[in-house]
């Protein structure tokens, strides 16, 4: 295995303390450095451009709001009217420049860092651009759309010694890292098998000005935006791979579009998803855009028990590993823990954020980084591949 793919990380399970993350694993010597020498910038305001002024930049200028580490200096986005709508939502700070072009806001020396907001497809080439003109970068997810490009992004990072950090903001959640460290600490044999799910209305559908005339959404494109395993199974696939602490070795699928009612789209609109990692562990992920359901629940089995969380609870129920009585064992009983986030996507946001302050800083390394968000993509492309091939597809043969 190269130094792509084998790289366990036992026991991370919160945010990626220089210690934890290991700098062996470092992209950013310049980081690295920095972290040795105690320059840690305190004090200083990091300057943000941001490119992609759409739905999901309101999230992140609100976030932002509450980092004061970072300004938000420039907008670009090709709908010019969107640059000022998004900064009148920003607090602190002197008003914005705006760029219809991202080259020219990626050229401007004051910026430290860009936050890549835009379409799913896009991110490979932005996120490159950025590292190249020497700009550290934020990325939502998914990291791109094929492990390929991932792996052209990685090479970036090292290439231009600058950080890169994915969007998944579950990683920084207070709920979400309770999750992890229950089925670390309680659970705490090896993890067998987990059920995930979830779905949502149509994606949001855009104003009639949100985009230029003749632009189609590209949440409906299939080639733009990979379907609803990249979608929203980006999340939660994530959390698994946090959670099982492994690769992911193969993958099979079958997905669709059921519901041509609600929208016109070549994009998945449902699917299931099945991958096997290297622990021998199995992930069994569903997912559809038909409609708001029932909340999702998520559930975790491991050889002592299982762990489930949803509507704001971790439920634990232990089980006997042996199957049958056994004199003197006794099983715990079960317990129900409220989960102290209360809205662990927004609270995510903003923890994410001020990690990424710390990374500007030099205190913290990119977390989540290109390999660990590298997984991610590896399930996702593999799961398209398996529902259009009609066959359980080998990771390693993604590249
Ligand atoms: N982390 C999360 O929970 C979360 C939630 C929603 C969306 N996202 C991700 O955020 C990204 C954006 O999603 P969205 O809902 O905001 O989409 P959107 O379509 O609402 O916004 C995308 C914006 O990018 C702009 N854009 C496209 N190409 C550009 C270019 N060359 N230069 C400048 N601007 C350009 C578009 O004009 C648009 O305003 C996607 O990758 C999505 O997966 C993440």
């Amino acid at each position: 295995m190269n130094d792509k793919r084998n790289f366990s990380r036992r026991n991370f399970i919160g945010m990626s303390g220089v210690a934890s993350a290991g700098l062996a694993f470092s992209s950013s010597p310049l980081i690295a450095q920095s972290v040795v020498n105690g320059d840690s910038n305190s004090g200083k305001k990091y300057k943000i451009g941001i490119v992609g002024c759409g739905n999901r930049s309101k999230n992140i200028i609100g976030a932002l709001n509450s980092v004061p580490e970072i300004e938000i200096t420039a907008l670009c986005d090709i709908v010019e009217h969107k640059m000022g709508q998004r900064a009148a939502l920003i607090k602190n700070g002197p008003k914005p420049r705006f760029y219809t072009d991202m080259h020219q806001m990626f050229k401007q020396d004051d910026l430290d860092a860009i936050a890549v907001i835009t379409p799913n497809y896009t991110h490979k080439e932005y996120v490159i651009a950025a590292l190249e003109a020497g700009k550290h970068v934020f990325c939502e997810k998914p990291m791109a759309l094929t492990v390929a490009d991932c792996n052209l992004m990685i090479d970036a990072v090292k290439r231009t010694h600058k950080s890169l950090q994915i969007g998944t903001q579950r990683r920084h959640s207070s709920d979400y890292k309770m999750l992890v460290e229950n089925i670390r600490t309680k659970i705490n044999g090896k993890i067998l098998y987990s059920d995930l799910f979830d779905y949502r209305g149509d994606w949001r559908a855009p104003e009639a000005d949100e985009y230029p005339a003749g632009v189609g959404y590209w949440r409906l494109d299939q080639s733009k935006s990979g379907g609803v395993v990249y979608e929203m199974g980006a999340h939660i696939i994530d959390v698994n791979n946090w959670i099982f602490d492994s690769e992911p070795i193969s993958v099979s699928s079958i997905q669709g579009i059921n519901n041509l009612s609600l929208r016109k789209r070549n994009s998945m609109d449902h699917a299931g998803v099945l991958v096997r990692y290297a622990n021998d562990a199995l992930m069994n992920y569903g997912s559809n855009v038909y409609n708001y359901g029932a909340a999702a629940a998520d559930t975790f089995f491991g050889v002592n028990g299982s762990v489930q969380m949803g509507s704001g609870q971790i439920s634990i129920k232990y089980g006997n590993p042996k199957g049958v009585a056994q004199q003197g064992l006794v099983i715990p009983k079960p317990e129900l823990i409220s989960l102290p986030g209360g809205n662990p996507e927004g609270e995510g946001v903003i923890q994410e954020l001020k990690h990424f302050a710390l990374v500007l800083a030099g205190k913290e390394k990119a977390y989540p980084d290109g390999y660990i968000a590298r997984q991610t993509v590896q399930i996702c492309e593999a799961s398209v591949r398996s529902a259009k091939e009609r066959r359980e597809i080998d990771v390693k043969e993604l590249g």
